[in-house]
């Protein structure tokens, strides 16, 4: 039987619940080979996240030291959403404590150096702010053709969720979006679009919780903490909008997918941070990005069962 081809795969986000229900996603799918993990500043502060980070890798046995990236976007005031994801950015269950060192390197070093290392072209999950990412092409032009893609949970072309404008990923740090969007990467956007219609309804993690091993039982205490604020806002579900990164990927095929040109608002008074198609090819430029925005529900809730339930006889050290 042919040998699975590896996909090398770096994770960056900030921790972040449904990160890191993104993160054991991506944990169980065969072909993905886990390089490095990488955080940033979002959800809650770097430190916060980077020690969440380092839990999850450890309930994941992941064999990986988690790199720190930046604590703040490259311009304006860092911030935070604790309304979402607790004091800790990933209140609710206990988790073990982290079983790796920090790494020595910076989250752009330790990217850098898996892609020099990397004999297969590397995929970037991003599912926080681009700032990483932003610095990385920066620093590291010459390493552009050694980066297959990046998939990004950001953004939003019809709507955001911190203004009306902009999605928080963004908004975060509208100007490292801006360099990632133009750099000429392949970039595959699942914005609100698609994200707030991957919705997963209590009954649904009931189930998930039902499975009763341990990772199961964590991401359905995961969501619902998550929960308790999304549905404070009239949300029947939880929108989760990680996940949609790396479903996508593994899964193209249950989500609907349009290219077009986006661009990153910099200067708007009330849309900085917005992430605008160009529709109707008024600015006559080539699509820059593959657009996921709609997908079928049921399919990704039962793609995300399946994954929980891979981890049964999974000993966790709480
Ligand atoms: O807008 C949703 C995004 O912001 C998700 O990545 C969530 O984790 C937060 O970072
Ligand atoms: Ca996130």
């Amino acid at each position: 039987m042919s040998e699975l081809k590896k996909r090398p795969v770096i994770l960056d986000g900030d921790p972040g619940h449904d990160d890191a229900i993104a993160w054991v996603l991506a944990s169980t799918v065969d072909e993905f080979d886990i390089k490095a993990i990488t955080t940033v500043a979002g959800n809650q502060t770097l430190e916060k996240v980077t020690y969440n980070a380092r839990r999850i890798a450890a309930l994941l046995k992941l064999d990986i030291e988690v790199a720190k990236g930046r604590n703040r976007p490259i311009a304006g005031d860092l911030i935070i959403a604790p309304n979402f994801h607790g004091e800790t950015g990933l209140d609710g269950p206990k988790l073990p404590e982290p079983d790796h060192k920090l790494s020595d390197l910076s989250a752009i070093e330790m990217m850098a150096k898996v892609l020099k290392e990397s004999k297969e072209k590397v995929t970037i999950i991003t599912t926080g702010a681009q700032t990483n990412v932003a610095a990385l092409l920066l620093a590291h032009p010459e390493l552009k053709e050694k980066i297959e893609m990046i998939s990004t949970m950001g953004g939003g072309l019809r709507n955001g969720n911190w203004t009306t404008g902009a999605e928080f990923n963004i908004l975060v740090d509208p100007e490292a979006a801006y360099t990632v969007y133009h750099s000429g990467l392949p970039l595959q956007m699942c914005g609100l679009d698609v994200t707030e219609r991957a919705l997963v309804y209590p009954e649904d993690w009931e189930r998930i919780r039902a499975l009763n091993n341990p990772v199961a039982k964590i991401v359905a205490e995961w969501l619902d903490f998550f929960f308790i604020h999304v549905s404070s806002l009239g949300w029947k579900g939880a929108t989760l909008h990680d996940p949609c990164a790396v479903m996508s990927l593994i899964h193209p095929e249950i989500f609907e997918i349009k290219d077009y040109y986006v661009d990153i608002e910099l200067k708007g008074e009330y849309t900085r941070g917005a992430t605008v198609a160009d529709y109707h090819g008024r600015l006559n430029k080539k699509p820059n990005c593959r657009c996921v925005v709609d997908l079928d529900r049921e399919k990704f809730v039962e793609y995300l069962y399946e994954a929980c339930g891979k981890f049964a006889d999974w000993e966790v050290n709480l």
